[in-house]
């Protein structure tokens, strides 16, 4: 009757892939205890490592928690508990994690009569609570581990995508806060048709690189001539930062998410130590700090 679980953080975007590609990082995240309680409905019982609210309806992890059990005529219900770790407005997916977390964690309790796929739905509805749209590219990812592609929304179709081994990334996280909202303000409705063929050729590019082993397509593919030139000034010396990676050998660079981190993708645990050492010295100028991790993509 109770049960307590990891929620990781996650890359979204990857470059190309704007609100459809994201990527599981393992070793950074939250944790949730779930209980069943005599009382029925969702009660968040204890918050530690960030400030946000208690009320059900007002967090994160109890909408998504309620989008379950809506339909379901129970005799009992849920509490919560939520520690996190993992920064909201970081661009890792802080949200996403409390989502799935939450609508994984009541799904065990329930005797898992949903797949971890149809959890992604209920997990969107808490998403939305922070970011102001319904999407699934942190949040997939975060329930099922690796690559996956939000191949569409309408009806949610999510494709578990296959890496290769060998494949590192590396997230700088500077210590200041980007709403998802306001990454989000920053876009433009109508995209020019060439960037949208620039795009879409990356991301065709990206997938088969991913299959085929192909680590130089990968890279070639790790592009984003439509959402990073618009919200790259939000990020104190980003380019800096990106270009130090490149050179050091990372296969590519980007905003993760909607920023502030900066993730860098990498083949072999050597490179990716050289490239966060450079991403680091290339940060140290602002002065701004900021935390920095390596994780096996898998
Ligand atoms: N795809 C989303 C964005 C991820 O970039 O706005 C952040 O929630």
């Amino acid at each position: 009757n109770e049960i307590k679980i990891f929620c990781p953080a996650t890359i979204a975007n990857l470059n190309c892939g704007f609100d459809v590609l994201g990527l599981c990082i393992d070793n950074i995240g939250d944790e949730m205890i779930f209980r069943k309680s005599p009382q029925k409905g969702i009660k968040i019982t204890k918050i530690t490592g960030a400030d946000i609210p208690y009320e059900t309806d007002k967090n994160v992890a109890g909408v998504a928690a309620l989008a379950i059990i809506e339909n379901l005529d129970l005799e009992y219900g849920f509490e919560i508990e939520i520690h996190k770790k993992i920064k909201a407005g970081s661009g890792i997916g802080s949200s996403a994690a409390s989502a799935a977390g939450a609508v994984y964690g009541i799904n065990e309790l329930l005797g898992k009569p949903y797949t971890k796929k149809e959890l992604v739905q209920f997990a969107m509805k808490g998403e939305a609570v922070a970011s102001g749209s319904e999407h699934a590219d942190n949040v997939a990812p975060c329930m099922l581990g690796g690559f996956t592609l939000v191949r569409g929304y309408n009806p949610l179709d999510i494709i578990q995508i296959e890496s290769p081994s060998e494949l590192y990334a590396v997230v700088l996280h500077p210590q200041i806060e980007i709403k998802t909202s306001d990454a989000r303000a920053v876009l433009k409705p109508m995209i020019p048709l060439q960037s949208a063929i620039t795009q879409w050729g990356n991301v065709g590019g990206l997938i088969a690189g991913l299959y085929t082993k192909d680590y130089e397509l990968i890279g070639r593919s790790l592009r984003d001539v439509i959402v990073e030139p618009l919200r790259k000034g939000l990020i104190p010396n980003f380019d800096n930062v990106k270009n130090a990676a490149l050179n050091t050998g990372a296969l590519g660079a980007g905003i993760s998410g909607a920023g502030p981190s900066i993730f860098a993708l990498c083949k072999g645990e050597t490179i990716a130590r050289n490239v966060a050492n450079a991403m680091q010295n290339a940060y140290l100028e602002t002065k701004i700090p900021f935390d920095i991790h390596i994780s096996k993509v898998n």
